[in-house]
């Protein structure tokens, strides 16, 4: 193609450019999104109550600090998908498992705690592993996709607690999978390669999942990276490494490259989805940064000591498989309490060993909000809009 440029190519040229212009123009210029309802799958990081619902309630202390008590939630208040939910001036979403008191009309949540992107081979007593896999989230949210507007039709109090059809369309769909996926292979002994070996099929995986909510009237998409999780008590309890390979912030280094390897994956993948589904936007979210900041740098903000748990019991992170968050023991007839919160949680990056408190989650919330740490770099209430020049400029 050595000649001239063409008449055809170059009209070709400017309604791509003038596409490409307006598209940029509306999203500075126009409205918020008209977002009605949040879809999420994910794990703990994002289950407001799906594993509770099905294997028993995640215990006291867990949701003192805003909740007053239990509620479904790993943590001791508001996750980031709550706040999410409060930023869009949306209700707080009911876990889809949920049959007491559960309202639909603006979303559902597909997460539990301890999901993977892939089904595990084991049970959840066996390795405790969510046996609800990101697939069986897709599986569940296409059935409520479906019977959501059969049952609406039978009106009265089910038109009331159900999203109206075009919902699906407006709504937003979050995505916060992966941890587990990669601590899974660790705890059945892996090694590092191993692990790595298998994360372009997790990727793939995730892929499918997002291609088939697409299929099903899907549009926006909120999608986070996983999280250091070699900063994390239960890891670093769990799966000692030399001291060569701890970090400045205290941090095991073969958990969290990991880590970065899937997120640089899923960056990928979200980028050819964005070409795969041409009317799709889709938000990657760097979650990763903020919570290695807030590991590294706590004290600067206000958590003097990040690896330590705020509810646990002993050890050199205050945490213990055995005895976690809200264990009891009896002595002298009596229950006593071990696992037993901070004086402060406010202060505390990590909850329980394994989940950040609402703290570390408003911190990151308010962070991510504005788009900063979002690619492309659009504000959530702005996640509806397309901008395909932003992701390749990066
Ligand atoms: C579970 O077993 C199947 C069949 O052997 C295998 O293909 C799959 O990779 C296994 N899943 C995991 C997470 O190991
Ligand atoms: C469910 O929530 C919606 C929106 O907050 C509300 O309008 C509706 O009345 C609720 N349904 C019931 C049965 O309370
Ligand atoms: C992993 O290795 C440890 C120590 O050798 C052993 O106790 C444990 O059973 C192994 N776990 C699995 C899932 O193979």
């Amino acid at each position: 193609m050595a000649s001239l440029p063409s008449p055809l190519l170059l009209t070709t040229i400017s309604v791509l450019l003038s596409v490409i212009l307006t598209r940029c123009s509306v999203a500075v210029t126009t409205s918020p999104c008209d977002f009605t309802a949040i879809f999420n799958f994910g794990d703990s990081n994002s289950d407001t109550g799906g594993l509770s619902a099905a294997f028993g309630q995640a215990s006291w202390p867990h949701g003192e600090s805003f909740f007053g008590g239990p509620a479904g939630r790993y943590c001791d208040g508001r996750l980031i998908v709550d706040f999410i939910a409060e930023g869009l001036g949306l209700p707080y979403l009911s876990a889809y498992l949920d049959s007491v008191g559960s309202n639909f009309t603006h979303g559902a949540n597909f997460a539990t705690a301890g999901s993977t992107i892939r089904p595990q081979n084991t049970t959840l007593r066996q390795s405790g592993f969510s046996p609800i896999s990101l697939d069986d989230q897709w599986v569940e949210f296409n059935d409520f996709h479906r019977r959501s507007q059969i049952v609406r039709r039978r009106g009265g109090v089910f038109k009331k607690l159900l999203p109206k059809k075009e919902d699906f369309s407006r709504a937003l769909y979050t995505f916060d999978i992966g941890q587990n996926d990669l601590t899974a292979g660790y705890f059945s002994n892996m090694t590092t390669d191993e692990v790595r070996a298998y994360v372009p099929d997790l990727l793939n995986h995730f892929q499918n999942i997002v291609k088939n909510v697409y299929s099903q009237g899907g549009r926006r998409f909120w999608i986070h990276n996983t999280g250091p999780v070699g900063c994390l008590p239960y890891v670093l309890d769990r799966i000692p490494v030399s001291p060569s390979q701890i970090d400045k912030a205290g941090c095991a280094t073969p958990f969290n490259e990991v880590a970065r390897y899937f997120n640089r994956g899923l960056k990928k993948a979200v980028k050819q989805l964005r070409k795969d589904l041409p009317l799709a936007a889709l938000t990657y979210v760097d979650l990763y940064s903020l919570k290695y900041t807030l590991f590294s740098q706590g004290r600067k903000y206000g958590f003097p000591r990040p690896l330590i748990t705020c509810c646990g019991h002993g050890g050199k992170y205050n945490y213990n498989m055995h005895i976690g968050c809200g264990a009891k023991i009896k002595r002298h007839g009596k229950e006593v309490l071990v696992g037993k919160p901070c004086k402060d949680p406010s202060t505390s990056v990590v909850w329980d060993g394994v989940h950040l408190s609402q703290a570390a989650n408003k911190w990151i919330f308010d962070r991510i909000v504005d788009g900063s740490f979002s690619d492309p770099p659009v504000p959530l209430k702005m996640a509806c809009f397309r901008k395909e020049l932003a992701s390749d400029q990066h």
